[in-house]
């Protein structure tokens, strides 16, 4: 059972926790979001500096929380891909440097399997076979959890991540970044089905539907246009938040149990920023209800980024013998299928 601390830097959360097996013994999180919020979405140049400034004193946090010295660490970790370059540089140097300093291995973490791990901090029990639906401001995914580091994409958004979506159509109508919270909190006040919006299907050259592929540019416009043609007196707010996350609830679901039925996966583990989302949830649990099938929503705390999910994932990979080379880069993208391309084999 390996212990690891693992730093989070690949968007606008600072964040370094330390993970033994399973079990968080300090989850440290800075987030950024009130210095972006003044230009409705996040800056890259301004996230890099940010980490520089916070990640020293947010890792002094995580050690002293976890009443721990470096003897009792026996790896470092840090997200390496995908996310920000500049940002996911802080996070990796440093966590080379302290690998370096105090002679542990360095493991690279990609930062989506992150939040597939998300679930295994609050299910300890949890194992592969399962399906992943991950819904976050970047990502929104369908994918198979095969075993540690072994993954298959067999559902994604052609366009705009479903947490995009959501602070996309927050701009539009002014309420502020993040959209997401927001929304969700108006949604309550609102119809859901005060306003006809389009599920967001994708047609196959052949004929017919992606049964897991999902698009959410169209939903976006369909907003827009409707903030344009109905009068502003009688366009509610409330309820266009409320159908504009039911359409974004429905067309998530309905592709998530399809693809957990065909797939022959009983459990489906949800992951990400808008696994908090509350039409989502109830959408989703009573549709697996239905069909038999399990579906687990981590604490919020680990929905979002956080780096106790970038450790849990490479505590598994160091009790594998998984280390990353020091020479390892960052890189703004890189598919899931790519993660055991972080790692030799322990010498
Ligand atoms: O996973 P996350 O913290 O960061 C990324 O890796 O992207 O997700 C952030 C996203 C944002 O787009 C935010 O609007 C969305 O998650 N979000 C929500 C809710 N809370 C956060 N979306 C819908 N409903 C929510 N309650
Ligand atoms: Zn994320």
């Amino acid at each position: 059972m390996a212990t690891v601390l693992a730093i989070e830097t690949s968007c606008d959360e600072t964040s370094v926790a330390i993970v033994r097996d399973r079990e968080v013994l300090s989850n440290i999180v800075s987030s950024q979001i009130k210095l972006h919020q003044q230009y409705g979405g996040v800056v890259p140049e301004l996230a890099s500096r940010q980490h520089l400034e916070t990640v020293n004193w947010v890792l002094d946090a995580a050690l002293q929380q976890a009443k721990l010295d470096w003897h009792a660490i026996d790896g470092v970790a840090a997200t390496c891909a995908p996310g920000l370059v500049g940002a996911l540089l802080v996070g990796v140097t440093a966590g080379k440097t302290l690998a370096m300093l105090h002679q542990k291995p360095f493991l690279g973490v990609h930062h989506l399997e992150g939040h597939i791990y998300a679930s295994y901090l609050s299910e300890p029990d949890l194992q592969p076979p399962f399906l992943c639906l991950l819904v976050s401001g970047g990502h929104t995914s369908l994918i198979h959890v095969k075993d540690c580091g072994h993954y298959e994409t067999l559902g994604q958004t052609r366009d705009d991540a479903a947490g995009e979506a959501f602070d996309k159509v927050a701009r539009l109508l002014d309420l502020g970044y993040p959209g997401g919270p927001v929304i969700d909190r108006l949604a309550k006040a609102g119809n859901p089905a005060a306003f006809a919006l389009p599920e967001g299907k994708i047609s196959l050259p052949e004929g017919g539907y992606h049964p897991y592929d999902s698009s959410f540019s169209g939903l976006k416009t369909a907003v827009l246009r409707l903030t344009q043609t109905v009068s502003p007196t009688a366009l509610s707010v409330p309820d266009l938040a409320a159908s504009f996350q039911a359409a974004v609830a429905k067309a998530l679901t309905k592709r998530t149990i399809a693809c957990a039925l065909d797939n022959g996966l009983k459990t489906i583990a949800v992951g990400g920023g808008v696994a908090a989302n509350s039409g989502l949830r109830h959408h989703l649990q009573s549709a697996a209800e239905e069909h038999g099938l399990r579906v687990l929503f981590p604490p919020l705390k680990f929905c979002t980024d956080n780096a106790a999910m970038i450790a849990c994932a490479a505590a598994e990979h160091l009790d594998r013998g998984h280390v990353s080379p020091l020479t390892l880069g960052v890189q703004s993208r890189l598919s899931l299928g790519a993660v055991m391309d972080l790692y030799n084999e322990a010498s």
